[in-house]
């Protein structure tokens, strides 16, 4: 087997090499990758794809167990390297070093537990728990059975997690009877049962024991601590096809249910290692630290899979920046001597609002490489993280990518090609991305600006939604025939650096989180008292954006009263995540006169950029306009 090293761009020479050769010949070039690692089977030819069905296969007919690389493979030269360093939610207990030889252990018997309690191949598991070790263990124990992992955030409410549940109807649910955060108790079974109510395809609920919080246990939900004592501590790994459903990860659309988006084995495989390794340049030795919930794209690709497969040292916190104090990254920096460190422009942005003795006060000595991701850093944020936690030596590596894509498709690689500001730079090694101008003409040159396109398929593009390839069909590959369209607008400069300029549909970044509006909107629409109303996104000093309500009442009585309402209800059917900063009580709504919403006006209002409006004389009511500026009220 060849070493993977080979292939990883030290050099902007050999960055423009590589990045060469996986464009001119990307089968031969991805096939080379797809050596590095360890497969049962050898496929029979790297790709075949089809934009229009849209249909993507990479390295068909191969077989291969992701687990079997991430951690199998690893026993001989580093069975007692730490593989996941947890760090706790309360700094005074004990932090956990799991060696790649302990998590295999620990991973065989959980997939003996799966298996145990009838989880076959194929199978959807259900996972909503605490950021603890037996996180990753469940993750790659489904891996190693075949089973689909639905890795689903633990801050989401019980109805978001019913509706994943239901829509990719998992057989069985994982969970833990509680979860900390901060000084917070979050009673996680309690939630889950809650959510069963309305969920009938779970045959089986295992419960970790984590709080130790009292929960009640119905007959078929069983404690974890119990079950592995119940099973052999070998487990082989199941092979799996190249193409077989590795994962599926619910991800808001602009409009109706969340997207389950589905990734594959084989693919994902290969392309979360290979950028991992570039971007970061992850060196033997290395701690890496990505303070990512693995209920994300960011966890799984570049907590668990990329890192694991990498052979890295993997960080996973429990907890939250705040808590006991604003300086928790640092400290934990410190305490376990970090030196790749990646998080979101929120949290800096939230951290950088504090003193600075904060930083100050923590030896962050050990940093070599800082990473962004999730949204757009804006240049004061960039600046503070450089100047105060990089110190001016360490280089940002700005990391667009999302759940659709599975890695990183544009970013600097750490020390070897340009940072810019800002910017995303470059695209990773085998990606084409272009730029449209709206009827989707390509925008040739630089100084452009444009809607960002992917001109040809990469390893681990997302297969289909769950149940519904329509409207995977739909929204990424139909707006521009022969392109995927990520739905982010970018500009270009006179280098060939891409800058991401935001969403250009309706999905609204809140402090790294993507939020379709249309979702949020259905929910406030319930209310017994609410007409209509018109979800926005407006700039946010530390969220990035945060939510605007525009809502029309049937009844304008005890205004205060309902906006709590509807507030609540956002909380307690998406999560507090989507809950509205502003609710704006308002007459009418701007329409056009076929009786769309003109979100541009709102977005207008919401900004305080009232004198750019526009022309209103068109709308169907634009008297409407100047009553909501004047004449509404703010909650
Ligand atoms: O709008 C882009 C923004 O986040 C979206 C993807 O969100 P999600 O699927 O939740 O994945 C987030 C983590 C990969 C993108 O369409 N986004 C992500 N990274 C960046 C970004 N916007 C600007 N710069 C980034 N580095």
């Amino acid at each position: 087997m060849e070493n993977i090293n080979k292939y990883i761009a030290r050099s902007l020479e050999d960055y423009n090499k590589l990045y060469n050769q996986s464009v001119s010949n990307p089968e031969s070039f991805w096939e080379k990758i797809a050596s590095t690692f360890v497969w049962r089977k050898k496929w029979n030819n790297v790709l075949s794809f089809d934009f229009k069905k849209p249909e993507f296969k990479w390295f068909v007919g191969g077989k291969l167990n992701i687990s079997e690389n991430c951690l199998d493979r690893h026993l001989l030269d580093r069975a007692d390297q730490t593989a996941i360093l947890f760090e706790p939610n309360d700094p005074k207990e004990k932090s956990q070093e799991i060696s790649y030889k302990e998590l295999y252990q620990r991973v065989c018997k959980f997939s003996n537990v799966l298996k145990n309690n009838n989880i076959k191949k194929g199978d959807r598991v259900c996972i909503y728990m605490p950021m603890v070790p037996e996180l990753t263990v469940a993750v790659l124990a489904c891996a190693r059975i075949g089973a689909v992992h639905s890795v689903v955030f633990a801050g989401f409410s019980s109805t978001a997690l019913a509706a994943r549940i239901n829509d990719s109807e998992c057989k069985m649910l994982l969970t833990a009877d509680g979860s900390f955060r901060g000084n917070k108790t979050i009673a996680l079974k309690e939630i889950a049962d809650q959510a069963l109510i309305n969920c009938n395809t779970i045959d089986t609920t295992i419960v970790l024991k984590r709080t130790g919080q009292k929960v009640l246990m119905n007959s078929n939900e069983k404690w974890w601590h119990d079950e592995i004592l119940k099973v052999d501590e070998l487990c082989d790994a199941t092979e799996m096809d190249s193409e077989d459903m590795l994962f599926i990860l619910y991800t808001s659309g602009s409009t109706g249910k969340p997207k389950g988006m589905v990734h594959s084995c084989g693919g994902y495989m290969v392309y979360t290692a290979y950028t991992f390794l570039n971007v970061f340049q992850y060196n033997p030795g290395d701690v890496y630290w990505c303070t990512a919930d693995i209920g994300w794209v960011t966890g799984h690709s570049y907590i668990v899979y990329g890192p694991l497969l990498s052979g890295a040292t993997s960080v996973m916190f429990e907890g939250v920046p705040s808590y006991p104090n604003f300086d928790r990254f640092w400290k934990i920096c410190e305490k376990h001597k970090i030196t790749h460190f990646y998080t979101a422009p929120t949290a800096i942005r939230a951290l950088a609002k504090h003193p600075i003795s904060y930083v100050e006060n923590s030896d962050l000595s050990s940093l070599k490489v800082l990473g962004s991701v999730g949204e757009p850093i804006n240049k004061e944020a960039w600046n503070w993280y450089n100047d105060n936690i990089g110190h001016n030596k360490c280089p940002i590596v700005d990391t667009w990518w999302q759940t659709e894509t599975g890695g990183i498709m544009l970013s600097s690689l750490a020390g070897v090609t340009m940072q810019k500001p800002t910017y995303a730079t470059k695209p990773m090694i085998g990606i084409q991305p272009v730029l449209l101008d709206l009827e989707g003409n390509e925008l040739i040159g630089s100084d452009n600006e444009g809607v960002l396109a992917i001109k040809f398929p990469w390893p681990s593009i997302a297969r289909t939604i769950y149940g519904d390839h329509d409207r995977y069909k739909n929204v990424y590959f139909s707006t521009y025939p022969g392109y995927y369209f990520p739905g982010d607008g970018a500009l270009i400069d006179s280098k060939g650096n891409f800058r991401i300029t935001g969403r250009v549909d309706d999905v609204v970044i809140v402090s790294g989180h993507n939020l379709g509006t249309a979702p949020i909107e259905d929910v406030i629409n319930s209310h017994p008292n609410v007409a209509e109303s018109a979800v926005i996104g407006f700039p946010h000093e530390i969220k990035g954006n945060a939510l605007r309500a525009f809502v029309i009442l049937n009844d304008e009585n005890n205004c205060k009263e309902i906006v709590n309402e509807i507030k609540n209800l956002v909380s307690k059917t998406i999560g507090p995540i989507a809950k509205p900063d502003i609710i704006q009580i308002v007459p009418g709504l701007p329409k056009t006169r076929s009786g769309k919403i003109m979100r541009r006006i709102l977005r207008k209002i919401a900004s305080n950029d009232i004198d750019n409006i526009g022309d209103v004389s068109t709308l169907l009511n634009p008297e409407v306009v100047d009553l909501i500026i004047i004449g509404s009220k703010d909650f």
